[in-house]
């Protein structure tokens, strides 16, 4: 199978005024670069933005040119959180499954995992998923999807 194009959306109010606050997003990138069969295309970093996080995951679909966007932060409840609200309209297929996934992988970490409101499916050829903001979630979250292919088959399907 042909490499996995990946696309990291940061979602942060203070990483995108400060892009060396990010830390999740070159988690991110950190673990997908030490993982066979992954690249990393692009890394975008927006406020927790309505507007921008649902324009920039539109036109990375509309592209055509990643397989698996990964954005993180924004998922929680904090009164700017809106990661998965901006998402979840533009979900054609939703990932239950994955959703499923993540919650309850990361329940075995951490209570606080329940704080967490992801959202995963498919727009037009490009799977989506939201990962909460910590580098230790991200990890975390990162090691149940990559578990046994599960990315990589669901990309192999939508493809
Ligand atoms: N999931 C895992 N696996 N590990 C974690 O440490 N932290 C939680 C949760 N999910 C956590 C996790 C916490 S503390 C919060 S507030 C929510 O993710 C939401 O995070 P976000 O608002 O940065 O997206």
């Amino acid at each position: 199978m042909s490499l996995i194009r990946v696309a990291v959306l940061t979602v942060s109010d203070t990483a995108s005024a400060n892009h060396a606050a990010d830390k999740s997003g070159p988690a991110i990138r950190a673990v997908l670069d030490s993982h066979e069969g992954f690249v990393c295309k692009t890394h975008s970093i927006v406020a927790d933005d309505f507007d921008a996080i649902r324009s920039t995951v539109s036109k990375w679909c509309a592209g055509g040119e990643v397989d698996w966007i990964v954005t993180t932060g924004g998922t929680g409840f904090g009164i700017r959180d809106q990661t998965p609200e901006a998402i979840t309209p533009l979900i054609e297929r939703h990932a239950p499954g994955l959703v499923h996934l993540m919650l309850s992988s990361s329940l075995q970490h951490t209570p606080l995992a329940a704080l967490s409101r992801p959202v995963a499916g498919t727009i037009q050829q490009t799977l989506v998923v939201t990962l909460p903001g910590s580098v230790k979630a991200v990890k975390e979250n990162l090691q149940a999807l990559l578990a046994g292919g599960v990315v990589n088959h669901a990309v192999e399907l939508i493809r």
